[in-house]
């Protein structure tokens, strides 16, 4: 990073100067999210001026919002700090609903796979960012070393995949035994299962508000009432309101994705997941975890499970490679401690067993001992490629747009300016070529009309730019 160097006369001036120098690195995307800023000493060194001054303007960039510091370690730039407000609190309204927007999500879902377009939609890691070639060569290794390769697998999955799966779950602070996970056809039949032994037609299911639409979706095809509580955007489900819903309605689960949820990508701290964990297990309402982008964080340090906070509360604990290494093989788990029998019948009777050769290839891959670092490596991907996306909004949308502040994964959720409908958006954009996932698709109620998720899970290109900038005037038009 370039600096000014300070040449003003009083201590006032050379504050203002290093913060100012701060402040453009971050808006030219020289600094990103997460980056480390020079020390105070570097700092002062550069710019020449004391270590006092650069401590000022390094306070003052913190209670603003734009620096975050971190003991021991140093100030960082905050996830998205590039001068854009993060969304409000959600408000539903804390009542059931019940289910019927079926039709919408699956023209949504179409476009979202349709790789010719811009992919701001998808959830769906590009290509280049996942270790296809090993995986490729793996797979057919797996093929030819195993005499049946192309059988039925155990039901439970794959022993070594079980095996490998219970190590990488102590990265989320779980010690599980590997005979009590199984493997699924992804995330969305671990869900499946879940739900469908945790409650039936007419049943209510917490979920965060907005949350993940396959959630929605599943508990229409059950028959279970949803109700959206509202969720804080940098800290996820508000307590509160949660305990409110307990008291008013008999709930019978709750979804929660606690590390970077979808579509805020935010990070509920430690002592909420403890909150959390203690609130569900005093009224005995059975948790579902959702950690499938766990393994994504921008700070380097991989979040625990809400799962491992308490032995007291009912959690399934639900995972899955698609985002981490390959969505196409479809290869989930489920977890949990004292509702594996139940689990396991359910498993049988939706689909037996699960895919044997992607089993085969991912046991293989895990025990290589690779995984942590593309993990690494594709995190900080995720960091840069969010940081570039926030200050093309920052840049392109209209005044007044709010940004998400991420921790992790790879999405964004933008709120624009009321008026601005993004159904309407998702249409003018998809006939341009441009994939995105309209805000209304995360709701049960009619809300978050002027919202849109943005998917930053694809190297920032020329090509993505110019979708920014375009989707930034077809907003401005529909104003
Ligand atoms: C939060 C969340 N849970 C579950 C899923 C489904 O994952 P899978 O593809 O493994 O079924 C997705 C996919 O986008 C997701 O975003």
């Amino acid at each position: 990073m370039e600096t000014t160097q300070g040449q003003g006369s009083g201590d006032g001036y050379k504050y203002e100067v290093v913060k100012g120098n701060i402040v453009s690195a971050v808006e030219s995307g020289a600094l990103l999210p997460g980056d480390r800023i020079p020390s105070l000493r570097d700092m002062s060194k550069k710019s020449q001026v004391s270590i006092t001054t650069v401590m000022k303007a390094y306070l003052e960039l913190e209670r603003e919002g734009r620096l975050e510091s971190r003991p021991q370690s140093g100030f960082y730039v905050r996830p998205n700090c590039r001068g854009i407000a993060a969304p409000r609190i959600s408000s539903p309204e804390l009542k059931p609903t019940r289910l019927d927007s079926f039709h919408f999500q699956f023209n949504v879902l179409n476009a979202m796979a349709d790789s010719s377009i811009v992919p701001l939609g998808a959830a769906t890691p590009a290509t280049e960012l996942l270790p296809l070639t090993e995986l490729t060569r793996l797979s057919r290794q797996a093929a030819n070393g195993h005499e049946n390769a192309y059988g039925y697998e155990e039901i439970t999955g794959n022993r070594k995949l079980r095996a490998q799966i219970a190590y990488h779950m102590l990265e989320a602070g779980i010690s599980a035994h590997m005979d009590d996970i199984i493997v699924t056809n992804g995330a969305t039949e671990a869900l499946y299962i879940a739900l469908s032994i945790l409650a039936g037609p007419g049943d209510t299911v917490a979920v965060e508000s907005p949350c993940y639409f396959g959630y929605l979706h599943i508990l229409e095809t059950l028959g279970i009432d949803v109700l959206e509580i509202p969720t804080h955007p940098e800290s996820g489900i508000e307590i509160d309101a949660l305990q409110k819903a307990l008291d008013a309605y008999e709930i019978k689960a709750c979804i929660l994705q606690p590390n970077f949820n979808n579509p805020f990508g935010c990070l509920t701290p430690d002592d909420k997941k403890n909150e959390i964990a203690d609130l569900l297990a005093s009224r005995n309402v059975s948790l579902i975890e959702d950690d499938i982008v766990g393994d994504l964080p921008f700070s380097g340090v991989r979040p625990h499970a809400i799962t491992s906070f308490s032995n007291k509360v009912d959690s399934v604990f639900i995972s899955s490679f698609s985002k981490m290494l390959a969505p196409g093989f479809r290869i989930g788990w489920i977890y949990s401690r004292n509702r594996h029998e139940e689990l396991l019948k359910r498993k049988m009777a939706v689909s037996i067993n699960t895919n044997r050769p992607a089993q085969l290839t991912l046991a293989a891959y895990l025990s290589a001992g690779r995984y942590s670092k593309h993990l690494k490596n594709y995190a900080a991907q995720c960091r840069k490629q969010v940081g570039l996306v926030s200050a093309a909004v920052a840049k392109y949308f209209p005044e007044n747009t709010r940004l998400s502040r991420p921790e992790g994964g790879f999405l964004l959720w933008a709120v624009l300016p009321e008026g601005i409908d993004t159904d309407i958006l998702y249409t003018k954009a998809l006939a341009e070529g441009i994939g995105i996932a309209p805000g209304s698709i995360f709701t049960s109620q009619n809300r978050y009309r002027n919202c849109v998720r943005l998917s930053c899970a694809h190297p920032y290109s020329n090509k993505i730019d110019r979708a920014l900038k375009r989707l930034g005037e077809l907003a401005q038009e529909s104003r």
